[in-house]
């Protein structure tokens, strides 16, 4: 049999990043970090830890600190793999902030003032409102432009501020000719959206002031079985998809995953079985998915030397990659190199 040799097809690059908040939830995990693993293989893909973005609200500085690091270790447990994908730390590069710069000048004070992510941010914090909040989105849209990024994954609540990036570059590309790529979206085709165990109806978030609502990668296994045990049902007693189910309908969607199952699966699963039980089940599963991520993660946080080896190393790589469009677009500006 003759085997046709084609040239490698060019992989469409991808880019993404996470602003490091202390803690990774599961919604996070299943909605974002996850999928990121998988597109490792498939797409040249630069992730990045975004602690530019993350002064846009007040930090103090020994836990940021700890934040960053933390959550790049808990990346790296996570399945990033620095001899795949470039993960670099976004204030070791700082092609970031310079052309963040630039697109300030690119983006109109009124396509900002639309933001919404922007109004619920100054509202509550409204003791801080400061202009880097104000700009976040350029310096979002500096960190795509700059790797001239095809796709990016990104979560509904960043759809906005995507949809400006592309503005942006359209705008720059039509006065100074074609210098960035203009990225698309990436919306990954599964992942169930996981809602706050207290009040299924909304969004599980680690800002819910109800620890019970939200379950952390990193939580012990006892603090997850607890959180899943208390997690809100219905009074049906009855474990399958429907209407008014919302609890119910989200531990099915936790269930499923994490283990793979289908909801039929597991309706057939649970068949005659109460509440107590699927509730323990569910518990049991997500230990057992995060019991892999906290085993690496323990022994990276305590090897200092490993991550800062793998940091400088990917900021290294992104730099030489984002000098080239930064430089690019000066020239285009008048700048003298
Ligand atoms: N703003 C994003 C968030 O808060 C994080 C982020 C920063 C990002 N730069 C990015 C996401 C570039 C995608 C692409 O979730």
């Amino acid at each position: 049999m003759s085997e046709e040799i084609k040239a490698p097809e060019k992989k469409k690059r991808i880019f993404s990043a996470i602003q490091p908040s202390g803690t990774i939830t599961l919604g996070n995990y299943v909605g974002a970090l996850r999928n990121w693993v998988r597109l490792q293989d498939d797409y040249d893909c630069i992730f990045a830890v975004a602690d530019l973005h993350a002064i846009t609200v007040r930090q103090d500085p020994k836990e940021f600190k700890k934040n960053i690091l933390e959550a790049y270790a808990l990346f790296l447990a996570c399945g990033i793999d620095t001899e795949k994908s470039i993960f670099f730390i976004q204030s070791h590069v700082h092609t970031h902030a310079e052309l963040a710069w630039l697109l300030n000048c690119y983006t109109q004070f009124g396509e900002l003032s639309r933001m919404t992510q922007f109004k619920d941010k100054s509202a509550k914090h409204a003791d801080n409102v400061n202009a880097g909040l104000f700009t976040y989105p350029s310096l979002m849209a500096a960190d795509i432009l700059l790797y001239q990024a095809d796709l990016v994954p990104i979560g509904a609540d960043q759809k906005q501020h995507l949809e400006l990036t592309r503005n942006i570059a359209d705008r720059f590309n039509g006065i100074y000719g074609k210098t960035f790529t203009v990225p698309d979206a990436y919306i990954p085709e599964v992942g169930a959206r996981i809602k706050s165990l207290q009040d299924p109806t909304k969004k599980m978030s680690k800002s819910d002031e109800n620890v019970n609502a939200w379950v952390a990668i990193l939580d012990k296994p006892e603090t997850i079985m607890k959180k899943f045990k208390r997690a809100v049902t219905d009074s049906e007693a009855r474990v399958c998809v429907g209407e008014g189910k919302d609890g119910i309908n989200n531990l099915i969607g936790i269930m499923g995953s994490v283990t793979g199952k289908t909801a039929d699966e597991i309706t057939a699963e649970f068949e005659g079985k109460g509440y107590g039980d699927f509730k323990t089940a569910v518990g049991e599963a997500v230990v057992e998915t995060v019991r892999p991520i906290q085993d690496k993660y323990n022994k990276l946080i305590s090897d200092k030397a490993y991550l800062e080896e793998q940091y400088r190393k990917s900021a290294e790589i992104a730099l030489r990659i984002s000098q080239r469009t930064l430089d690019k677009a000066k020239k285009k500006i008048g700048y003298i190199l």
